[in-house]
């Protein structure tokens, strides 16, 4: 019998995906010892989500904080090798693709602890992608893996990891689904902006492909902030950081662009709902649109989300201004529809935890 978990969070995505497991888990004996790496760090990038989402606040925080992805990662194991040695756990639990995600994984085995992975078997096949490393060497280490979609298990099959694998659904559905009817109809944020509903869209960028490169950021950004609709764009510390290299008045400069601090998830999951599109080269955020039955132009040369791509909710467009630009002026308003079958029934935490008590 399972007694004590520790789960290794650190990154924005990650609180998001973990707070219906912890929730879930709550309701059992199994004590969770709960640690941030400190990965993301400004309020707005983890703070506002603990509050916002009754994360229990983390028993430990690493405090690792930003820096180049081998030190980073290596400070987090040192971190965790010590949490792991004091704790004694009897399962490690990691989320994601982070480089919490792989110091969460590495730790364990190093440890020779069970791992479990959540949000196991995903693939972009694109391994210039830091996420695509942290998901491999993660589901190649784990011990119990948590899918889910059907593709991530017929990924997983094709290298040869049948073991262990549980199609449950997804977490992030399950997180939508719990606030969903508290958004009331309209964002507050949006109206606040004096945008209407259904007449403005939403738009994230951080990859460091789209934004790292000043010719890529600025060709995508003309193509969105000359779009017919105003965009409303919360802005990452990274690409904040990009913008303000660009020049402080280049993003001025682009008419439709409204900038704004990164938001809470209940703030973003409202202005989402009320918008017309969504551009985005976040993984989760492409979720969230189709969850939300708004469609999604994703801004990468592919996704690990083909279920979102069916019916042509989500479209992948690489990041070309002009192929950018062609796709908002196309775009067709959506039914106001929520879409929500293909990633489960909603209640994927819970299906987690009945298997991680039956350890
Ligand atoms: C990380 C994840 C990515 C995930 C994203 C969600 C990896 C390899 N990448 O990317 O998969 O989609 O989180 O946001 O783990 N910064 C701050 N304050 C913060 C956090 C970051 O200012 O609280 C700045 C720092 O300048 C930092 C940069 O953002 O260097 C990038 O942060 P980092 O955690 O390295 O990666 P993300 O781009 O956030």
């Amino acid at each position: 019998m399972l007694a004590k978990i520790v789960t290794v969070v650190g990154a924005r995505p990650q609180f998001i995906k973990a707070f219906p497991v912890c929730k879930a888990l709550a309701q059992t004996g199994i004590e969770e010892f709960l640690v941030h790496t400190g990965q993301h760090y400004d309020a707005v990038m983890s703070q506002v989500f603990f509050s916002e989402l009754k994360l229990p606040e983390p028993d430990l925080n690493l405090g690792v904080g930003s820096g180049p992805p081998g030190w980073q990662t290596s400070q987090m194991l040192t971190g965790l090798e010590k949490v792991l040695t004091e704790q004694r756990p009897d399962l490690v639990l990691v989320y994601g693709d982070t480089n919490s995600t792989l110091a969460g994984s590495l730790a364990a085995l190093k440890m020779q602890l069970p791992l479990a992975h959540v949000e196991a078997g995903l693939r972009s096949f694109n391994r210039s992608m830091p996420e695509e490393h942290n998901r491999v060497l993660t589901d190649h280490a784990a011990d119990l893996l948590f899918c889910p979609t059907p593709t991530a298990v017929d990924n997983l099959a094709n290298e040869g990891i049948t073991e262990g694998v549980h199609l449950v659904g997804d977490t992030m559905l399950d997180a939508v689904l719990a606030f969903v009817e508290q958004l009331g109809d309209a964002s507050r944020l949006a109206s606040g902006l004096g945008l209407e509903p259904e007449a403005y869209a939403v738009c994230t960028l951080h990859r460091p492909y789209n934004v790292d490169d000043p010719e890529v950021f600025r060709d995508i950004l003309q193509a969105i902030g000359t779009s017919p609709l105003p965009v409303v764009f919360p802005v990452h510390p990274r690409t904040r950081a990009r913008l303000e290299a660009l020049g402080q008045d280049y993003s001025k400069r682009q008419p439709s662009l409204i900038l704004t601090e990164p938001l809470g998830y209940l703030d973003m999951l409202a202005l989402v709902r009320g918008s017309r599109l969504v551009l985005t080269d976040s993984g989760g955020l492409q979720k969230e649109a189709y969850f939300l039955g708004r469609p999604c132009l994703t801004i990468r040369p592919e996704t690990e989300w083909l279920e979102t791509l069916e019916d042509g909710w989500n479209t992948v467009l690489g990041s070309n201004g002009s192929g950018i630009h062609q796709a908002i002026l196309n775009c067709r308003p959506a039914a106001n529809s929520r879409r929500a079958t293909k990633f489960g029934d909603g209640h994927a935490s819970e299906k987690i935890v009945r298997i991680l008590t039956g350890v």
